[in-house]
């Protein structure tokens, strides 16, 4: 999978992809992640990005030209699945949207800044809009690096065994079950005996039900 991400800050992905799972999936060269300063495709003399609303009103619009030459340069060079923009006006990001994107290709990530981005970029380029939750961030940056995240850890080959997705939290719509690892009796409190039986049927039982409990409790709206 290949992941072009267009922005005005590239740094501040620095961080994110450059340790643990998503960094090994670059290693392991089942992810590439291609960072483009958007600064580099305006066509004006100062490098300006954005510009004063059209109408009036506080805060300034990311202009067409720059994020349009972006995409365009690198439409020319290969075929996307999806252009998506990072918006908390997109449909809100969850497990089953991260599965759908893991399976595509070659995917472009727009983070906007300041009021937003110029209109016409939505109607002519971008195929998807989405939120990584009901709040606003200062940009899309972190939001592309959560959808990013979330979408690399389910390429086959990325997690192993041990981090293996198919036990994760909303991977069946359920929350995860509770986790403990030595010492068994920390202060007086114990692990639950089940956990210790052996047992893998009764187990994977316990897990389940504690699960569901869990999901019951606290998100009733994924059951
Ligand atoms: N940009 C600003 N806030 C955002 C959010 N909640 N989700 C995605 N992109 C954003």
């Amino acid at each position: 999978m290949r992941i072009d991400i267009l922005t005005i800050f590239p740094e501040m992905f620095d961080g994110p992809f450059s340790h643990s799972i998503i960094k090994r999936a670059i290693e392991k060269e089942k992810a590439e992640i291609h960072l483009h300063n958007i600064r580099d495709y305006t066509l004006d003399k100062h490098k300006k990005v954005d510009d004063y609303q059209f109408g009036g009103g506080a805060g300034m619009v990311m202009m067409a030209e720059p994020i349009i030459l972006a995409i365009e340069k690198l439409q020319k060079e290969r075929k996307y699945d999806e252009i998506i923009f990072l918006t908390p006006d997109g449909e809100v990001l969850n497990q089953g949207i991260a599965n759908q994107l893991s399976m595509t290709g070659n995917l472009i990530l727009l983070c906007g800044h300041y009021k937003g981005i110029d209109e016409r970029i939505r109607e002519h380029f971008i195929t998807k809009e989405i939120s990584v939750g009901d709040y606003v961030l200062s940009g899309g940056e972190l939001a592309a690096a959560v959808l990013s995240d979330a979408i690399i850890r389910l390429i086959p080959g990325v997690l192993n065994d041990e981090t293996s997705a198919l036990s994760d939290s909303f991977q069946n719509n359920l929350l995860s079950a509770p986790v403990y690892t030595r010492p068994s009796e920390f202060r007086g409190w114990k692990v639950p005996e089940v956990l210790l039986s052996g047992n893998d049927k009764l187990i994977q039982e316990w897990r389940h039900e504690k699960a569901l409990d869990r999901t019951k409790k606290r998100r009733p709206d994924l059951l």
